[in-house]
């Protein structure tokens, strides 16, 4: 198990600043934070898979959580690699390279690969895969942040310092498949075809764009065999019906990753620099609600903005070339109001104030309310860099309260703390990520939430 004492390698924490990741030595945190971070390696030590698939392929990865989420989801990946590097760099080098390895020559990487189990008869027919049964991967993209991803491992590799450039042609393909495969009326915001693919499921702003086909309804296998029989060719989908979205959080994290990929790119990077700030202006130019400062997603043929509040509509506050009245908006109007995502544990999904507000577990939907912890680890640094401090220690501080009591569940009802879902769920340990041992006390224990 790693101790936060002195000088092992996974001693650092990493921040994000608009000039890129700063190396910041960590203090020497006890107690309560050093649970967690063993109870993170621990989790994330017992959801490792490893192997070779029937056709040869080797793959090393970590299941979201079992029994439910067994297989290789995109961005699940991307985040458990971002908190692997603090405990074993090498198995988050693993992680992200399978990745890669699951995606096709033409650059295309899936959705969710699924290994060494086909998916189950249940739920086999709500996968975006090309045939219900016999694939190995899903035909359908998940919010694309692999090249951030990459950036932020190869910081922790000096062990492994090839790792950094090993993959810029691989990487180049992939943003060059979403670029030309995902952005069909060439705005340089991209589309996704399913709820799913931004990873926010039944998130209420897709009520209305998906209605009855949404992801939490019986429908939803029909507009998932409608798009089959399209080859999920999003060009043609766009052309011909209205269910499909621009959608905000996809294109803020699209848009981090070609700015981490230009990082990392010598050769190509103005390329992928040009692109993250045309998609940024274009989140800027379009999704701008100026009325409420909320960053809205545009839906079908017309583009029209979903006025539904959801985390997502914060997303770009992320997004450290945006104009800082605009970022602070964000904070002051939205995120510091006690009315809307300012809740006692971490940050809402939802709006509070919205009508579809749920703070508590559903058995069929989920990001309608409660609080996720890789939402928190995408704002957190924003608004610490924005200069609200305080704010950001609270809200960790609630999470990693949270955590402590019930430990890393998938998420956390915002009102009570109250872990809820899966159980082992292994992107809530980006939490770790966010605790700063210089800055924060180990004041976890004992824990203060009442279910
Ligand atoms: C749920 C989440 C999604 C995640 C997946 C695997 O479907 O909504 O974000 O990728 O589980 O953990």
């Amino acid at each position: 198990m790693g101790s936060w004492g002195a000088s092992r390698p996974w001693e650092f924490a990493w921040r994000r600043t608009s000039r890129g990741i700063d190396r910041i030595p960590a203090g020497s945190p006890r107690g309560a934070h050093q649970h967690l971070a063993d109870a993170a390696e621990t989790l994330l030590r017992e959801n490792w898979r490893e192997g070779t698939r029937h056709d040869g392929v080797p793959y090393a990865f970590t299941c979201p959580a079992t029994p439910r989420y067994r297989h290789q989801w995109y961005w699940d990946s991307c985040f458990h690699a971002i908190t692997w590097r603090h405990f074993e760099p090498a198995r988050a080098r693993a992680e992200l390279r399978t990745l890669l390895r699951a995606g096709r020559l033409d650059g295309f990487i899936p959705h969710t690969a699924f290994w060494d189990w086909p998916a189950r008869w249940r739920r086999a027919p709500f996968y975006g895969t090309h045939t219900t049964f016999g694939c190995s991967a899903t035909a359908t993209i998940q919010t694309p942040l692999l090249a951030l991803a990459w950036e932020l491992v190869a910081e922790a590799s000096d062990d492994d310092p090839g790792f950094a450039t090993e993959a810029l042609p691989a990487l180049r393909l992939h943003y060059d498949w979403l670029d030309r495969e995902r952005d069909p009326d060439r705005d340089g915001l991209l589309t996704i075809i399913l709820p799913d693919e931004s990873g926010l499921d039944d998130s209420p702003k897709y009520d209305d764009v998906f209605g009855w086909m949404r992801h939490d309804l019986p429908g939803h296998v029909w507009l998932v065999e409608r798009y089959r029989r399209l080859g999920y060719d999003a060009g043609q989908i766009a052309a011909r019906y209205d269910e499909h979205v621009e959608d905000v959080v996809v294109n803020v994290f699209y848009a981090l990753a070609l700015r981490a990929l230009s990082r990392l790119d010598d050769e190509h990077g103005s390329v992928y620099a040009q692109r993250a700030a045309r998609t940024e202006a274009a989140l800027l130019d379009r999704c701008l609600d100026e009325r409420t400062g909320l960053f809205l997603d545009l839906a079908g043929r017309r583009e029209r903005q979903v006025a539904v509040s959801t985390w997502s509509a914060l997303a770009p506050l992320a997004l450290t070339d945006l104009p800082v009245d605009v970022r602070r908006r964000l904070v002051e109007e939205h995120l510091l109001d006690d009315r809307r995502y300012r809740a006692p544990v971490g940050i809402p999904s939802v709006s509070q104030e919205e009508p579809s507000f749920e703070p508590g577990f559903s058995l069929w939907r989920c990001w309608r309310g409660p609080s996720w912890v890789n939402t928190a680890w995408l704002l957190v640094p924003a608004m610490r860099e924005l200069g609200y401090e305080e704010e950001a220690a609270r809200i960790v501080d609630s999470l990693a309260r949270a955590a402590a009591r019930y430990g890393f569940r998938e998420y956390y009802n915002p009102h009570t703390g109250r872990g809820l879902a899966a159980r082992g769920f292994g992107f809530s340990t980006l939490l770790i990520d966010l605790l700063r041992p210089a800055e924060t006390e180990p004041s976890v224990a004992p824990p203060i939430m009442h279910p």
